[in-house]
């Protein structure tokens, strides 16, 4: 144990004290809806609060229900997803609530530990449902969350280790206070948001300088440790925008690959960036379409990072001057503007179609 029994009872009031100051007021922080507190974590993980407002209100205005969202089309989930990234939250979202609506009525379970067991909610999300929406003692332990743990307990353990894991969730577990469990959490959250913040924190400001490892060690910058993420694979993208009577050939990625469920253009990944087109025409359909219309490389080079990948886009404009219908592979159809403004899509794809105007 790092703080007695009087030691925790005075963090938490300080932490209290602190964050009814300073906290802000956020959409989500103002309801016990388990749908919204669900949704508002999910868009959270992966984006910024201010650029994930926006995100939240639009998808609440399109499913403000667990149930809209279970009978929504996966493609309109999709659609309001595109721009977040990491679309198979959404898609695993869109699961769990026809789950949580077939098995339980709609009611989401009430424990940490029940919602634990849904398709893409992890621990931390099941302990912040559990406490914001439902008053469980339980600890939600984020990335900001680890961070205040780590400094001011001085824990050099891997967050990311199971070791580290097990680590902090028992002082977490000893710090999360049975009284008001959600503002404990809501305050660990917001004081690493604003406080403890990654890069050159205000330490002199900070109401726990006295008790703080990091502070008295000047550890800031070494604390919390993270593990190096694997090496970025980079990868190789020639896009095909085939073009007729107006109408744009696309298709709905099906492999157990990035961006499942999205449509994007006839595709060519090559192992290098210098793939010429010569190289490309090897490519049967390709070497069929040519003939018929003018094909035209796009200058402009795109990249687009994920987790552990690098995109390097390149896109070839094939406009098909043939009157008669062209075979499309398996999978391709094409599709009016209209239609490819509503579908959805890599937001690569998106900005490569708005630069060029083509919607
Ligand atoms: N990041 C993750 N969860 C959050 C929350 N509830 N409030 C603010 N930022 C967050």
């Amino acid at each position: 144990m790092i703080l007695d029994h009087f030691q925790v009872i005075d963090f938490n009031k300080k932490l209290r004290s602190w964050y009814l100051k300073n906290h802000r007021p956020l959409l989500w922080r103002q309801t016990t809806d388990p749908y919204k507190i669900w949704l508002s974590e999910i868009i959270l993980q992966q984006t910024r609060v201010a650029q994930g407002t926006p995100y939240y209100e639009k998808f609440l205005l399109q499913f403000p229900t667990v149930f809209d969202l279970a009978n929504a089309d996966e493609r309109d989930v999709l659609r309001q997803w595109q721009g977040l990234g990491y679309y198979s939250r959404a898609r695993n979202m869109h699961f769990t609530a026809k789950l949580v609506v077939n098995d339980f009525g709609g009611d989401f379970p009430e424990t940490a530990e029940k919602l634990a067991k849904l398709k893409g909610l992890g621990n931390y999300t099941a302990a912040a449902i559990a406490s914001f929406a439902f008053g469980e003692q339980v600890a939600a332990i984020d990335g900001n969350v680890y961070r205040v743990m780590a400094r001011l307990f001085g824990v050099k353990t891997d967050i990311l280790s199971n070791e580290g894991k097990k680590q902090f969730a028992a002082i977490a577990k000893e710090l999360v206070p049975s009284d008001n469990p959600a503002t404990y959490n809501q305050a660990m959250i917001e004081f690493g948001a604003l406080q403890c913040v990654p890069v050159s924190p205000d330490c002199l400001i900070c109401p726990f300088n006295d008790i703080c490892y990091a502070f008295e060690f000047k550890m800031q910058n070494q604390l919390p440790v993270k593990a190096k993420k694997g090496k970025v694979q980079q990868r190789y993208f020639n896009y095909f925008v085939i073009r007729q009577h107006g109408k744009l050939a696309m298709r709905e990625r099906l492999a157990k690959d990035i961006w499942l469920g999205l449509y994007d253009f006839y595709l060519i990944e090559s192992t290098t960036l210098t793939a010429v087109f010569d190289d490309l025409v090897y490519d049967d359909f390709l070497a069929d379409l040519l003939p018929k219309g003018i094909i035209e490389e796009m200058p402009k080079l795109y990249t687009h990072i994920l987790s552990h990948q690098k995109l390097n886009v390149r896109f070839w404009r094939l406009e098909i001057s043939e009157e008669g219908s062209i075979d499309l592979p398996v999978g391709m159809a094409f599709y009016t503007e209209r239609e490819v403004e509503d579908l959805p899509k890599p937001i690569l794809v998106d900005t490569f179609l708005k630069e060029e105007r083509y919607l």
